[in-house]
């Protein structure tokens, strides 16, 4: 997640967006930069150098300017690799207008072309770089800078936060804001505006929130904020807590990264949606550098990862299957190299991993290179070890993940692994363009449903509350909610350390009943293939276990229905569901996806939550889990 600081009215300008891309590096970033408005142009330095780059760009303007505006940027590379070229502040053809971005331009490529025509020379590979571009055709045309700024930004698709200076008005900063957060804040004569509090504390008395599609025009000490059609609005004003610090300020008022994270699903879901599908539906894949012939070649798919990263592509294995009609094989990466795999040119390995690091995977995408098969990393890190080394890559658009539990990029995995799956079928023809796009339009109903998911806590808390003081879990499901299971499973072992097993319920009865008794929990997921669930669940309930099961709404309407209508044929297995939701001992009841394959995303949330409640109830340190990293790089 990109982070943004401006200021205007401040003697010490360059001194104060320093301090706040300090206070942003929390998000995590690649790469850095800043410019000032220094005379009839403005003054502008960057650096790539991963996490030192704040550090190298101080080095960079040790011959700065003196100004009294600026603004500053670190970027999380989404579009483009993490390069100096691509570091933000962009600048236009004139070197007098600069602009930094949050968010992703979807349109980019549409908006670009007819500027690259008139004569526009881009110099990055970002979606970014096209507003700066905008907006100085709308300056030249005689408009001035917050004119400018409204007019580009009613052309944009996408979600953004954006802040840009010029060096004809230096005293201004322009931002305008939709779906991705900005603050601005007045002090003493000065204005201020920035991706969060915390880049702000301290520095000004009073604070606003942008609320979406508004224009913000900062002065020193003034503001006056409008619709992107130019309509004046009040300002939203906000409180924000003096006993804040920094490290608060960056939780966001969660307790810890890992509840943070959870609550950032949806839009880590929809930004890895974003920009998926040209203007005639189809889908566009641009870092995949697999040609639709290759694709098509393709007999074989490998799947390698670890932990929670391997459950996502458990998940994955059902999709492609169901589809794109491709045989999916799904390997521990550890596993796959010390073995004798049969890999070829017309196999597909991919690899699946949020810090695109961790060695195990490397090494077995390595080996398939080796023997010939095609790679792709499905990565969270633009230009990780992977996806640098593999054929192709496919980004998560969750922004860092702090905690060492995976929670964010667990869901954008399964989401953007379903998006390769509908692009492979789409090329080998297996489903029709109107099935793709049936299928994309239940992926996008997913951010909303995973909110609705999350604001059932309660539901969850209480059973948090209930089974305080259990030791033994076994997690079950079938199909799809075979991995979720195994993924709930690892989220609850993890970070509360209790013994948790994760099976496919049909292997209860062969070996793992033998040790289910009163006060071991068994929590069942109970959709798809409900009726042998509910077997499942007796077996387990009649030698004594407490059973929690994991139901979706459509399940609980259909059990109501049958429960009402008695048992007609039909109903008989809701009226199944009905008397086992009632023998069991708690019910947390999830949003009913209607694709069954993309149900996984909204499913696991609880488990999250109910592994997350336990943990604090046990007093364990939620974010840093004893005995475990976040990027695991030794064998
Ligand atoms: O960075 P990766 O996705 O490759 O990491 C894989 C696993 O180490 C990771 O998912 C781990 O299991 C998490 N701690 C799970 O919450």
């Amino acid at each position: 997640m990109c982070g943004i600081i401006g200021v205007t009215g401040d003697d010490g300008a360059l001194g104060t967006l320093f301090d706040g891309l300090r206070r942003l590096e929390y998000r995590g970033y690649d790469s850095a930069g800043v410019a000032l408005v220094d005379g009839d142009h403005v003054w502008r330095a960057r650096a790539a150098d991963g996490t030192r780059s704040v550090d190298d760009l101080h080095a960079a303007t040790a011959d700065a300017p003196p100004s009294r505006t600026g603004i500053g940027h670190t970027r999380w590379a989404t579009h483009g690799g993490p390069t100096a070229e691509n570091a933000h502040p962009h600048e236009d053809c004139t070197g007098r207008i600069a602009l930094v971005h949050n968010g992703i331009i979807e349109n980019h490529a549409e908006l670009a072309a007819p500027l690259a025509a008139r004569g526009h020379t881009f110099t990055s590979e970002t979606d970014t770089e096209v507003l700066v571009h905008l907006i100085e055709e709308e300056m030249s045309g005689g408009a001035g800078l917050a004119d400018a700024v409204r007019a580009t930004l009613r052309t944009v698709r996408g979600a953004f936060s954006v802040v840009a200076i010029a060096s004809g008005e230096p005293d201004l900063i322009v931002a305008g804001r939709r779906s991705v957060p900005l603050l601005v804040a007045l002090g003493d004569g000065t204005g201020l505006v920035a991706s969060d509090v915390s880049a702000l504390l301290g520095r000004a008395d009073r604070y606003f929130a942008l609320d979406d599609d508004q224009v913000v025009e900062i002065g020193p000490g003034t503001l006056r904020v409008t619709t992107l059609e130019g309509a004046e609005v009040d300002p939203t004003a906000v409180t924000v807590d003096p006993a804040w610090d920094v490290v608060a300020a960056q939780m966001d008022g969660f307790d810890d990264f890992m509840s943070k994270e959870i609550h950032e699903q949806p839009r880590a879901i929809a930004d890895t949606l974003l920009d998926r599908r040209a203007s005639d539906g189809a889908l566009v894949l641009d870092e995949l550098r697999l040609s639709p012939d290759e694709v098509r070649a393709v007999d074989k798919i490998v799947v390698v990862a670890c932990g929670s990263s391997y459950h996502a592509g458990m998940v994955a294995k059902y999709a492609i299957e169901h589809w794109a009609r491709i045989p999916v094989e799904v390997e521990i990466a550890s596993e796959l190299r010390y073995r004798e795999p049969v890999l070829h040119e017309r196999t597909l390995v991919v690899g699946v991993s949020q810090s695109g690091e961790t060695l195990d995977t490397l090494e077995a995408l390595r080996e398939a290179r080796r023997a010939g098969a095609r790679t792709i990393a499905v990565s969270n890190v633009v230009h990780s070890t992977m996806a640098r080394e593999a054929d192709g890559a496919i980004y998560t658009r969750a922004g860092p993940e702090v905690s060492v539990a995976s929670t964010k990029c667990h869901l954008a995995q399964m989401v953007a692994l379903d998006v390769l799956a509908l692009a492979l079928a789409q090329w080998r023809g297996t489903i029709g363009p109107q099935g793709v796009g049936a299928a994309m339009d239940e992926l996008a109903r997913l951010p909303s449903m995973v909110e609705d998911a999350l604001g059932r806590q309660k539901d969850v808390d209480a059973v948090a509350d209930a089974l305080l003081g259990a030791r033994d879990y076994f997690f079950i499901g079938r199909n799809v909610g075979y991995p979720v299971a195994l993924e709930g499973a690892l989220k609850l072992k993890e970070i509360s350390y209790l013994r948790a097993e994760g099976y496919p319920a049909g292997e209860l009865k062969h070996g793992p009943l033998a040790l289910i008794e009163p006060g071991t929990v068994v929590v069942a997921v109970l959709d798809p293939l409900r009726d042998k669930m509910l077997s499942n669940v007796a077996e387990a309930s009649a030698r004594g276990a407490t059973v929690v099961l994991v139901v979706s709404d459509a399940t609980a309407a259909a059990t109501a229905a049958a429960t009402a209508a008695a048992a007609t044929a039909a109903a008989t297995a809701a009226t199944a569901a009905a008397t086992a939701a009632t023998a069991a001992d708690h019910v947390i009841y999830v949003p009913n996806v209607r694709e069954p394959v993309l149900a996984p995303v909204v499913e696991v949330v609880p488990l999250q939550l109910l592994a997350y409640g336990l943990a604090r109830r046990l007093g364990n340190d939620v974010d840093r889990p004893r005995n475990l990293a976040k990027t695991v790089t030794v064998e």
